[in-house]
């Protein structure tokens, strides 16, 4: 499957004037961002009144959520006024999700500026302005409150990324300058697809009473009615949707049905993978049951003493670097949570420009995305940022760095709905009525009605799974003892391999690649290896380390399997039943354009998170989130094609195509 020749939205941070009261205003569009009289009490009444919010937060039940869409997520006032309204009506076990579309955000001193006019939100202020950070173009998704607020900004133009989107809306916010003053935004594409994303009893409130976007939206299927506003505004509208539910889309890559169940699932693995799928289920009030065959949680890939944040992106928007966008977002934001210098550091990553491809490469990076997630340093600055000489310049990541992987997986598993049962090895995976049950020979170990699949490429053992194109790559780092000069490295530096700032006084240096060993016992011809890829990296800093006198044969260090996919895009979501997917659209093979109406064959409840390659600590970890989202019914945290590029059917679809 093609990757959507999408361009990357352009974004650039608001630029803003104060005025005298301090309000904020938007230079570009000449516009205020909330009413100049009372923001609050405005924000109440056209957005949370106006959609009958007060009643229905309060008639949600346990397990149940409410979707609020948004377009323009400004100061996050709405938001934030949504949240607060959310936890004095809501019951403890409901969950808001609150989409927003954003095309020049804040950056967080306006934001912090901005949000202090309202003491009375300040709490719930503090908590957005914690995670503000890594929010780079695309779907990026904030958690709060125990995961029970969950927040997806959508970051470049309402018309470029909502018809990305992959949700049910039941409450939108139409917001976004006055129509006058930004008719690019209020145009009937948008409406169509706020009425794509919404069902019959959507609501709808905006500020405007605009008679234009009345009969616009009457257009695309909402029932618009002029009602009072607040102070000088006489009339603002409201409205609900009452047109028909948007078509599913291609059935493969549909949202399989969710029958009424029991809320308990099954991870099968304790890495990266599966302690962030339990936790993203456990979150949203899930008994998760995780199955772990080692004495410990994280004893393979995710193991390492040190991993690094390593953006390998696209300039030209591949579905995979969307992907690792989003993903690095996130985790970047998880990480917040963990010991900073100990268990993560922000140190910044440098990737180096050994050749002349790789620098046009860089080149072309640095040209496609914002300079706060990448920059281009020169040999001499590079250098600086180091803190050690370097044999040339390169791309600077100032918000990555690296991750004690360990650390980050037991942050999401130690959580009270996951049970780790360790020593438990599921050799049998069979379906029992309307359960999956996991067996250790004669052993049955747990089952449930939903499993995830989350061990690496051993999810290849069941048959359910066996056909997954799954394949695994030996890799082996090397730990090097810190010297007093070797300290003196400060950010995370990659070319062929990497090294990182030391952690407990050592430097974890990788990485072998090889796609033939499956011994797992430490070789000293990669360990050779590694002290080659650091003597490319930095002369210098080989020197500071002694290099030349260390033996690779009493190095210490860690091997470890990666688990890849032939597109290197990690495999997430449903699985099918394989022989009734390949007959039910059999007919593809003939034309490959067909879109035959037969319900896809789902095996109902198995659900695989795996194929996460090199780079598990950015996919993973959003990956967990897309299981939760597939299972509860929520808004996607990815775009619509991206989560189509990472579906396990993406390759019975190859072989019904391409006859593979
Ligand atoms: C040498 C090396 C260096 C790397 N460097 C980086 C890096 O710098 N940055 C980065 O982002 N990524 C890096 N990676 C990749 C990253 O480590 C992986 O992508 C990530 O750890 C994958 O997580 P996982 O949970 O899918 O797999 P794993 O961590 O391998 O976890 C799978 C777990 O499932 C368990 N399991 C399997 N089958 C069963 C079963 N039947 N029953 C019970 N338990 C089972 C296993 O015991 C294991 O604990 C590196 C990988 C290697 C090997
Ligand atoms: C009035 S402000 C929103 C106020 C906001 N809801 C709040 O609570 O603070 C309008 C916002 O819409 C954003 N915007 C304008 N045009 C847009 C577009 N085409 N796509 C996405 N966002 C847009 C602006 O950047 C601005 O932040």
């Amino acid at each position: 499957m093609p990757d959507a020749p999408l361009d990357l939205p352009a974004t650039q941070a608001a630029q803003l004037d104060w005025d005298a009261t301090g309000q904020p205003l938007s230079r570009l569009f000449g516009d205020v961002y909330f009413s100049k009289q009372d923001g609050l009490a405005e924000s109440r009444h056209v957005f949370l009144a106006n959609n009958d919010l007060p009643a229905r937060f309060s008639a949600l039940g346990d397990g149940e959520q409410l979707v609020i869409g948004e377009t323009g997520f400004g100061t996050g006032l709405n938001f934030l006024c949504a949240w607060q309204l959310f936890e004095s009506q809501a019951p403890a076990g409901a969950r808001l999700h609150f989409v927003s579309v954003e095309k020049y955000p804040l950056n967080l001193s306006d934001l912090q500026r901005a949000l202090a006019l309202w003491p009375e939100l300040a709490p719930l202020a503090q908590q957005l302005l914690g995670q503000y950070v890594a929010l780079h173009p695309g779907f990026q998704r904030l958690m709060f409150a125990g995961g029970r607020i969950i927040l997806s900004l959508l970051i470049g133009d309402a018309l470029e990324l909502l018809p990305q989107l992959d949700a049910r809306i039941d409450a939108w916010f139409l917001d976004g300058f006055a129509p006058a003053k930004n008719p690019q935004m209020w145009t009937p594409e948008l409406f169509v697809e706020l009425a794509r994303l919404s069902v019959p009893g959507t609501s709808i409130g905006t500020f405007t009473s605009t008679g234009y976007v009345r009969r616009r939206l009457n257009d695309a299927g909402f029932k618009m009615r002029r009602v009072p506003g607040l102070g000088n505004k006489w009339e603002v509208l409201k409205g609900q949707f009452v047109g028909s539910a948007a078509d599913a889309g291609k059935p493969w890559f549909a949202r399989p049905p969710q029958r009424q169940r029991e809320r308990r699932a099954l991870v099968i693995g304790a890495g990266m993978a599966g302690c962030a799928s339990a936790a993203s289920l456990a979150s949203r009030g899930w008994q998760v049951t995780l199955l772990e065959r080692h004495a410990n949680i994280a004893e393979e890939a995710s193991g390492n003493p040190q991993g690094v944040l390593y953006l390998k992106l696209s300039a030209h928007g591949t579905a995979l670097s969307r992907l690792i966008v989003s993903g690095f977002g996130y985790t970047r934001r998880l990480l917040e949570r963990l010991h900073k210098g100990h268990d993560w550091d922000n140190c910044g990553v440098l990737q180096l420009a050994l050749d002349s491809q790789e620098a046009q490469r860089q080149a072309q990076l640095a040209a496609a995305f914002p300079s706060d997630l990448l920059v281009n340093l020169d040999q001499a600055s590079a250098a600086a940022q180091a803190g050690i000489q370097l044999p040339a310049g390169g791309l600077f990541y100032p918000q990555a760095g690296w991750v004690h992987p360990p650390a980050l997986c037991r942050l999401l598993a130690e959580q009270p709905n996951i049970r780790l049962q360790l020593h438990r090895e599921a050799l049998q995976l069979r379906r029992d009525g309307q359960a999956w049950q996991a067996w250790n020979g004669t052993e049955l170990l747990a089952s449930a009605a939903v499993v995830v699949l989350a061990g690496a490429a051993e999810i290849k053992r069941f048959p359910y799974s066996a056909e997954l194109p799954l394949k695994r790559i030996r890799g082996q780092i090397s730990r090097v003892p810190a010297t007093p000069q070797s300290t003196a490295l400060r950010s995370v530096v990659c070319a062929s391999g990497y090294i990182a700032p030391a952690r407990l006084g050592e430097h974890c240096l990788g990485a072998s690649f090889d796609f033939k060993s499956d011994d797992l016992g430490l070789n000293s011809a990669d360990h050779a290896g590694n002290l080659a890829l650091l003597e490319e990296i930095s002369p210098d800093l080989a020197e500071r380390l002694h290099s030349a006198q260390l033996d690779p044969a009493q190095l210490e260090g860690r091997a470890a399997f990666r688990c890849t996919s032939p597109d290197y895009l990690p495999i997430v979501g449903p699985l099918a039943d394989r022989p009734a997917f390949l007959e039910a659209y059999a007919v593809l093979a003939k034309d490959a354009r067909q879109v035959p109406d037969t319900p896809c064959p789902w095996l109902d409840g198995l659900y695989v998170n795996s194929g996460h390659g090199s780079r598990g600590l950015i996919t993973a970890p959003l990956s967990g989130e897309l299981i939760a989202a597939w299972l509860n019914e929520e808004p996607l945290p990815v775009p619509r094609d991206v989560a189509a590029a990472c579906h396990p059917n993406r390759f019975a679809l190859r072989t019904l195509i391409r006859g593979q």
